[in-house]
């Protein structure tokens, strides 16, 4: 099975290659290195530089001619996409509509897309279900669920089943701090500096926090090109932890304790991000690292 991934230098899309590669397929891992790194490629993965919107990209496409797309490659930053909402759009809109055009004209037989459970949905008191209504509150959010409805109807338009997966706050190794959702990252690098970590608000934001082995393990299982499921699945654990709780449970590890600093909340900002996963479960798939260990496990391996 030959396999292309987008992002496939960065924190996922680098996971996703390692595992594909694992399992014996052809990987071709596609990146500008805008926040990836080409060093998390795995060394059997072909690498191949090049953004999104370069003509190229179709040219390899059509000549590779993968059977499964996985679509990773995004601009990742919430606050970016709010100060540069054009940016935002050409990169994780337009130039996903260009890879599904590209897409079908090579005759793939599956689509995988990478949104976001937080900036589809918006804010939620009671966890969301697929079925609840999106509500998204950035140019970011706007964007992956527009070019979700565009996944859908390339792949009605061409013939190829899709997979859209709607993650949650994701953590593990190779997640670099520059993205919200890197709040993980960034408390470890702080603390393990000895930095106290800066919380904006009370700390009482509570997030779904996922590790990135079960992510993987999520794509896995609607990788399989003999099944023709074609629907949105959001990946978490189901279960909240606020950014108080977090702090104490790294400091848990640490000899000293280092207590958080708190600042004004930053606009925007949601105050409650958890979601339900009861229809991926009936997939067969289920969340299996406990945050406690995995942050544990991150910790001693330095971030
Ligand atoms: N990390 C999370 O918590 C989270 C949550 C929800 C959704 N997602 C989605 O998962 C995907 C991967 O995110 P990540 O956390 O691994 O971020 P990341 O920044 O580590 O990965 C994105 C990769 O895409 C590459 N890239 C960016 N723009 C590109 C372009 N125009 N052309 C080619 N390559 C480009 C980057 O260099 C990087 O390697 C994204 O689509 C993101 O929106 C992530």
């Amino acid at each position: 099975m030959k396999i292309l991934v987008t992002g496939g230098a960065g924190f996922i899309g680098s996971h996703l290659v390692d595992r594909y590669v694992g399992l014996g397929c052809e990987v071709i891992a596609v990146d500008n290195l805008s926040t990836g790194d080409r060093k998390n490629v795995h060394p059997q993965a072909r690498f191949v530089h090049l953004g999104l919107s370069d003509q190229r990209l179709e040219k390899l496409i059509l000549e590779e001619k993968p059977d499964l797309i996985n679509h990773h490659a995004a601009q990742v930053n919430v606050r970016t996409s709010v100060s540069e909402p054009i940016t935002d759009l050409e990169i994780n809109l337009r130039d996903t509509i260009r890879l599904l055009d590209a897409s079908g004209k090579a005759g793939i037989k599956k689509f995988i897309f990478a949104s976001s459970g937080g900036a589809v949905y918006g804010e939620c008191t009671d966890p969301p279900t697929e079925a609840a209504a999106p509500n998204p509150i950035s140019p970011y959010g706007i964007n992956k669920w527009a070019a979700e409805r565009y996944v859908a109807f390339y792949a009605q338009s061409y013939g190829f089943d899709w997979t859209i997966l709607r993650y949650a706050n994701v953590y593990g190794p190779r997640q670099v701090p520059h993205s919200e959702s890197g709040v993980i990252a960034i408390f470890i690098d702080h603390l393990l500096k000895g930095i106290p970590p800066t919380i904006y608000g009370n700390g009482e934001q509570i997030r779904d926090f996922i590790h990135v082995h079960d992510v993987v393990e999520a794509n896995m299982r609607f990788s399989r090109l003999n099944e023709s499921i074609n629907d949105v699945f959001n990946v978490g654990t189901g279960r909240g932890t606020s950014l108080n709780e977090l702090v104490s449970i790294l400091n848990r590890t640490l000899y000293q304790p280092i207590p958080a600093v708190y600042t004004r909340p930053k606009f925007g900002d949601l105050v409650r991000s958890i979601l339900s996963i009861g229809k991926i479960e009936k997939w067969g798939w289920t969340p299996r690292i406990d945050l406690e260990d995995g942050l544990k496990e991150l910790f001693t391996r330095g971030g």
